[in-house]
């Protein structure tokens, strides 16, 4: 049998009884709220909600293989303290091969490693936010970065996307708006490859059009990059940093979409001044040595393509049947974008299907995804929603997408 202890009761004669936890917060901590995870699901229910690389193709064995050589040859420093900037092997690697910006000449010391691409923008904010300073997001957007900005206590103004990124008359608009205000913003975030939530990729000509007005309006790019490398059609379009010359860029990658999110090694990639400015603000005595040569010594021994090309054929295949099961099953009752990588599909639902009544009914049926609204940071995205297909398998996938489909039929 199993004992669970009873937590100890406070005495209520004491002064620290009650919740006192609310006098210490402070007020962006207060303001924060609880997480925006999905809440538990009945038993059976099928997720379509974590975006997370494939469980079973995780390269378990390549990583096991690259701790032990770590262990075997380089004991000491794996375990010891590695400084603000990270471990340089890795570093380089970063530069040279994992994330490459064509033209610019970039090596070791224009990475810094971070602890995941989460850790990137936290370092970043915090490096160049001050509270009640403006930030601009492409709208919708990843719920993590709205968390993030509150928690840093910005400012935060949206700008709309169609399926070829940032509208761009919109944004000068926008930013023209704020100059008269005096509020002109720090930074613009935005994901430009296989987009989170909406699966789509800013084409070349959006991308040099977000690198002009930004630029215009003195107002630095913050790239955030976790999925590009995970193109299974169509042709790469080169990264905001490179189309900018490595001016006004900020750029975040990471190892968690492309090898494992628990290893929680990322990587900020700008020019030199940036990169040093924000390891003023590292006060976590670095991200983990130990980890980082494992990773080192994972891309070394020439694992990286050929899981890339791995996860890029699974990641098709999954696509490519939760298209066909949307086609067949939700044809009339949704539209729904075409990513060509990542993990994301967007739905959009019409204006007559309620959103309550469709979470009730997905809730019955037994299928869970994450609903539009938390994309966005003023209100808004009611009539639309995410689905991951990195994750479940095809066959449960279809199941989960038939039931979706029951969902919208009844919430219609
Ligand atoms: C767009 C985007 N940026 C950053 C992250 C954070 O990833 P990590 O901290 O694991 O690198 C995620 C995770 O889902 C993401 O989707």
């Amino acid at each position: 049998m199993t004992h669970t202890p009873t937590p100890p009761q406070a005495d209520p004669g004491t002064p620290w009884a009650g919740s006192a936890i609310h006098e210490f917060l402070n007020h962006r901590a207060a303001a924060m709220g609880a997480g925006s995870w999905a809440s538990p699901a009945r038993e059976g229910t099928i997720p379509l909600t974590g975006g997370v690389p494939d469980p079973d193709a995780l390269p378990t064995a390549a990583l096991l293989e690259a701790t032990r050589t770590v262990l075997a040859r380089e004991a000491a420093p794996a375990l010891e303290y590695g400084g603000n900037y990270g471990f340089p092997g890795l570093r380089e690697l970063v530069a040279a091969e994992v994330d490459p910006q064509p033209g610019l000449g970039y090596g070791v010391d224009n990475v810094a490693l971070t602890s995941g691409s989460a850790h990137a923008l936290h370092n970043i904010l915090d490096t160049f936010l001050n509270p009640g300073d403006t930030v601009v997001i492409e709208t919708p957007a990843w719920g993590g970065i709205i968390r993030h900005l509150r928690g840093a206590g910005a400012v935060i103004e949206e700008v709309g996307m169609d399926e070829h990124g940032i509208l761009i008359p919109e944004l000068d608009e926008l930013l023209t708006r704020l100059a008269a205000e005096g509020r002109r913003p720090k930074l613009i975030y935005t994901i430009p490859t296989f987009q989170n939530p909406m699966g789509i990729t800013s084409t070349h000509e959006r991308r040099k059009a977000l690198i002009e007005v930004a630029a215009r309006h003195r107002v630095l790019i913050l790239e955030d990059d976790p999925y590009g490398e995970l193109r299974f059609s169509g042709a790469p379009v080169p990264s905001i940093l490179s189309l900018a010359g490595g001016d006004g860029v900020i750029r975040c990658g990471s190892f968690s979409k492309i090898i494992a999110t628990g290893l929680r090694v990322g990587w900020i990639q700008a020019s030199r001044e940036y990169v040093d400015a924000v390891t003023r603000m590292r006060f976590d005595n670095g991200t983990s040595p130990f980890t980082s040569r494992i990773i080192a010594a994972y891309l070394e021994a020439g694992n990286h393509q050929p899981h890339l090309a791995k996860m890029r054929a699974i990641y098709k295949a999954k696509c490519d049947g939760m298209l066909s099961a949307l086609e067949e099953s939700c044809s009339g009752l949704a539209t729904w974008t075409h990513p060509e990588g990542g993990f994301f599909i967007w739905l959009s639902y019409p204006a007559s299907t309620d959103p309550k009544a469709l979470a009730a009914a997905a809730s019955d049926e037994g299928v869970q995804f994450i609903p539009g609204a938390s994309f966005f940071a003023k209100g808004g995205g009611q009539h639309s929603l995410r689905l991951c297909f990195s994750y479940l398998s095809e066959n449960v996938q279809a199941e989960a997408i038939r039931r979706l489909a029951r969902a919208l039929e009844k919430a219609r």
